[in-house]
């Protein structure tokens, strides 16, 4: 048996639904659902009900998280065309700003030009900016870091062109980074026809042509893995009108590590895709005696049931991957051990980007 030592990832794109979707995920659930996965520290997204664009719903959302998470957790901010005027009140409860630049789960979207140039002239320049933007809108997103000068962060970027523009940009020094997920590296458009609504998700799988594009720049233009963990219950994507996303959390590292013992990359670079990149980019405080055991030789069936994310699926059930962690270690305590979380709910702690503390 071989076991090896990773230091505590970190995902940068989590949703955990609170407020306003705890039925799907809440603080408690999706941070355990995180420890069970390797990840020590996440940060959520704002795309909830109401989003976190205001001071308000930033600071009652602080307060549910300290008293129910299990690891560190950090929150982004929203843009939001009807409190644009609140962005930088926001700044002090919030780690960057997200900005949708297409369409997606929740009512967040930014599509007018003066809206865009308010978030970037109004969001403090020391904190990170990142963007929902796929195809064209990954141009908009590139150009905005050139003329204002100042870091973006591209969210799961899937495509073929999309890279090779974020490639083409990063070579002419413009201060761009990106994160892809693993469901863009490991499924395609005809993962998605198996699946159906089980298989979508925005941006959405596209063809093996664009996998291996993203496996192409996987050890020099991308910066990171991030899950987007987007969990919706089987009853809403089994509806009518199935919202699009997929739980990410607990899959993530045995397929990263998978694709470690298949060659695609090494264990030295994934490191810095799950953990030293998305700290640096996002200026996240180190987590001192924090250690993920994994055992790497046992292949293994991803399976429904043994999942700790509310919604109780994922899009890999059935795919046989290696690296199960077999113990998490979080500041000094032991908070994941034989299969069960063991943090208490409450036990985590909120964290901000180093510009808080500057
Ligand atoms: C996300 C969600 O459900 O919140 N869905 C998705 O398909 N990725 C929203 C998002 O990240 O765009
Ligand atoms: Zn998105
Ligand atoms: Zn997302």
């Amino acid at each position: 048996m071989t076991r090896i030592v990773l230091p505590g990832l970190v995902d940068v794109h989590t949703h955990l639904r609170v407020p306003g979707g705890e039925h799907k995920e809440d603080f408690a659930s999706g941070t355990a659902a995180a420890l069970a996965g390797g990840i020590t520290t996440i940060l959520a997204m704002p795309n909830t009900t109401p989003p976190l664009s205001t001071p308000e719903v930033l600071a009652a959302t602080r307060e549910t998280a300290a008293a129910t998470i299990r690891c560190q957790v950090g929150l982004f901010a929203g843009a939001s065309p009807a409190h644009l005027g609140r962005l930088a009140a926001c700044a002090p409860y919030a780690v960057a700003l997200k900005i949708y630049l297409n369409d997606t789960f929740g009512s967040l979207r930014v599509e007018e030009l003066p809206d865009l140039q308010r978030c970037f002239a109004e969001w403090p320049r020391e904190k990170l900016i990142a963007m929902h933007a796929e195809g064209q809108s990954v141009a908009v997103g590139i150009s905005m870091a050139a003329i204002y000068e100042r870091p973006v962060h591209f969210c799961h970027i899937s495509r073929r062109d999309e890279i090779e523009l974020i490639a083409a940009a990063k070579e002419r020094g413009l201060p761009i980074t990106c994160e892809v997920t693993p469901h863009h590296l490991f499924l395609t458009k005809a993962d998605a026809a198996r699946l159906g609504p089980l298989g979508d998700m925005r941006p959405r799988l596209v063809e093996q042509s664009d996998v291996d594009a993203l496996w192409a720049h996987i050890d020099d233009t991308v910066d990171c893995i991030a899950t987007d963990h987007a969990p919706h219950t089987l009853a809403e994507k089994h509806s009518a009108s199935p919202p699009p996303g997929v739980a990410g959390l607990e899959t993530s590292l045995p397929l990263m590590l998978t694709a470690v013992h298949n060659g695609r990359l090494t264990l030295e670079r994934l490191a810095e895709l799950i953990a030293a990149n998305p700290r640096r980019i996002f200026g996240l405080p180190p987590q001192p005696d924090t250690r993920v055991e994994v055992e790497t030789d046992a292949a293994y069936t991803i399976e429904n049931q043994n999942l700790y994310t509310r919604c109780g699926w994922t899009p890999f059930a059935g795919m046989e991957v290696r690296g199960k962690v077999l113990k998490v270690i979080l500041e000094g305590r032991t908070v994941f051990e034989e299969g069960r979380v063991t943090a208490e709910a409450g036990s985590g702690r909120l964290v901000m980007d180093r510009s808080n503390f500057s």
